[in-house]
């Protein structure tokens, strides 16, 4: 049997994501847990649980319970930290790992310090906590320790992080609403107004991701999309084209490039005219939304690039803590050894 090794754990409120030392990410799943409606059994979590959402009976919900960032449901919360940590650690090693975990902004203190004891109870020695926007910069390897201004933001599903760091911390921030699912909603809303068709999270998703775009496309790509027919309350097939999508999500993301404009106003000059030399990084699965880096140039006029494979920078931030815990002792919160 092998020594179990460290764990830096990114809990999003989409998806959950776990790295261990010496072997990279380890669990990429949704965080989604589905149980059974009066008995509140569990029934699935993770993939198994995502395949279930819109398209479960009436006794059976697909729950995420760290939606719009607030950990809507403790308990289960707990129970999918819990399965997907014995999925990790399984029954082949011995000792205890120590944690990094990045929780998404707006859980409060009494929560971490429950998540803290759940991961205790799941099998983790010690737990050190990254604020998400210091473990996203650190992901793409942004040298934030130097006195120098640099911009992250980290878009998840449900919370969007926006932060300057300079020196080692976090000097300005703002942690609002619009990511991924305030896209999916504008999707909805307006295929609602403009076709009378109602479509499910997921459908609007899947649109979002084909044809979203926050420019407007030079060509135009089109796509079909089921959905109900309000008027006549049957399922309807329709042809939509990404310069529809664009309308959908342009006021979306226009809230998103006023709160990034907001932080910059908040921030000292020297730092702000650092950012403006340096560019913005996106990161986090939204950000994958086609032509946003060009729709926030063309605001604020700040070159802006997307990590590579966004969705994985918070967890490879917290791998990168682990794998120098002394380097950044001044980032990781106080740890806390529990009984
Ligand atoms: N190619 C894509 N284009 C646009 N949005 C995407 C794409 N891929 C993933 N997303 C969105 O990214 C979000 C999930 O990002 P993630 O960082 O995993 O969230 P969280 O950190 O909140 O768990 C979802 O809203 C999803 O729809
Ligand atoms: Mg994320």
């Amino acid at each position: 049997m092998a020594q179990v090794s460290d764990l830096g754990i990114d809990l999003g409120t989409s998806n959950v994501l776990i790295y261990q030392k010496g072997k990279g990410i380890v669990l990429r799943q949704p965080a989604v847990v589905a149980i059974e409606r009066i008995s509140k059994k569990v029934l699935a979590v993770g993939t198994e649980a995502h395949r279930m959402i819109g398209r479960t009976p009436g006794n059976v919900l697909a729950l995420r319970p760290l939606r719009q960032g607030v950990v809507s449901d403790f308990e289960l919360t707990n129970t999918m930290l819990r399965h997907f940590m014995s999925m990790v650690i399984g029954k082949r090693f011995f000792g205890r790992p120590r944690v990094v975990l990045s929780v998404p902004s707006g859980v409060n203190e009494a929560e971490k310090n429950s998540l803290i004891s759940i991961l205790f109870d799941a099998g983790a020695k010690r737990t050190q906590l990254l604020d998400r926007p210091i473990a996203a910069a650190m992901g793409v390897g942004m040298d934030f320790q130097k006195p120098y201004g640099c911009m992250v933001v980290d878009m998840g599903a449900g919370v969007t992080d926006i932060a300057v760091l300079a020196s080692g911390q976090v000097i300005e921030a703002a942690s609002v609403c619009y990511g991924g699912d305030y896209f999916d909603d504008a999707i909805i809303r307006y295929l609602r107004k403009k076709h009378n068709l109602l479509i499910g999270e997921r459908s609007a998703e899947e649109v979002k991701i084909t044809l979203g775009t926050a420019v407007p496309p030079i060509s135009p790509l089109t796509d079909e999309v089921t959905g109900r027919d309000l008027l006549s309350g049957l399922p309807k097939t329709i042809t939509v084209s990404s310069s529809e999508i664009y309308e959908a999500v342009k006021d979306a993301v226009a809230d998103l490039i006023e709160s990034i404009q907001g932080v910059i106003e908040r921030t000292p000059p020297q730092l702000a005219s650092d950012i403006f030399e340096d560019g913005i990084v996106l990161t986090g699965g939204a950000a994958s939304l086609s032509g946003l880096p060009e729709a926030i140039y063309n605001e604020l006029h700040i070159p802006c690039g997307v990590a590579d494979d966004p969705q994985t920078s918070v967890v490879l931030g917290c791998g990168r803590a682990l794998d120098n815990l002394n380097a950044y002792k001044n980032v990781l919160s106080d740890s806390r050894r529990l009984r």
